[in-house]
């Protein structure tokens, strides 16, 4: 199942996705338009994100990861990088505990290891305190690259077959994605980039395979409710076919009455 119908539909998208991914871009153009730093365009995306997460909780959507920081992202400039770093600091101080409260998990993809301690520390912790939450998983993909995240699922199943857990000949598709970041979670349903550019830009690559992808030329801390219902009102009108054909679908459909493929 790749979505769910709403049980209110007045006013809302019929068919909102499980797991909705994201690329928020356009801060640093939206700072550059008010002539203010780029840093102010991140600090304008941190509200554009909670709007976000605002949407997914009242639309009960299950899962939402967010490209906050790439592998590529450090070739900024050095300000930057560090305005950045504070600012995840700070929304982590700020925010935990009122996600935790209203039932978010958090969790963090990536290579955790190039980030300084004070913020590793509060990844952990902020990954310990809202482990237990399932009403919205909400993942922040941070030194995060979708060929750094196939290579260690690579590196791990290396492991396994010199260590005799298990055998080369029998890796398959399932095993590999089982050692992949968000394995626990369905794939992303519906991607989200904002910003103009229309590319996936290293975001989860073997995860994405199926996904709806939609683009917007808002920037992301112009982000509204109306732009992603514009998402979701799009996605719930797609024909998912995953390889088969229309006449197919119909009649799964028809034996799964109000669910689309
Ligand atoms: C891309 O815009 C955005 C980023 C590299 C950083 C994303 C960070 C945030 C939205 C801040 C808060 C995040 C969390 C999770 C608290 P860009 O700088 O590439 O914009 P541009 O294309 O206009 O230059």
């Amino acid at each position: 199942m790749s979505g769910f119908v709403v049980d209110n539909p007045a006013a809302r998208p019929s068919v909102v996705p499980r797991h909705l991914a994201v690329i928020m871009d356009g801060n640093g153009r939206w700072a550059q338009r008010q002539h203010r730093p780029r840093s102010i365009g991140h600090r304008a995306g941190a509200r554009a994100v909670n709007l976000c997460v605002d949407y997914c909780l009242d639309h009960g959507i299950e899962a939402l990861t967010l490209f906050a920081f790439s592998s590529e992202n450090w070739q900024r400039p050095a300000d930057e990088v560090g305005a950045l770093m504070q600012l995840f600091m700070r929304a982590l101080d700020r925010e935990v505990d009122e996600l935790h409260r209203r039932g978010v998990r958090l969790r963090f993809v990536g290579e955790r290891s190039a980030f300084a301690k004070p913020l590793r520390q509060r990844m952990d912790r902020a990954e310990t305190t809202t482990a237990g939450n399932t009403r919205l998983q909400l993942n922040i993909a941070a030194n995060y690259g979708g060929r750094w995240d196939i290579t260690q699922a690579s590196r791990k199943l290396a492991e396994d077959v010199s260590a005799g857990r298990i055998t080369a000949d029998t890796i398959d598709e399932a095993t590999l994605a089982s050692r992949l970041s968000l394995a626990d979670l369905p794939p992303p349903d519906l991607f989200i980039r904002t910003g103009g550019d229309q590319r996936i830009s290293n975001f989860l690559l073997w995860q994405l395979a199926y996904c709806e992808l939609w683009f917007t030329d808002t920037l992301w801390p112009d982000l509204s409710r109306e732009t992603l219902n514009g998402a979701m009102h799009d996605f719930a009108s797609r024909e998912r076919r995953f390889g088969k054909t229309s006449e197919q679908l119909v009649s799964a459909n028809s034996a799964t009455s109000g669910k689309i493929a």
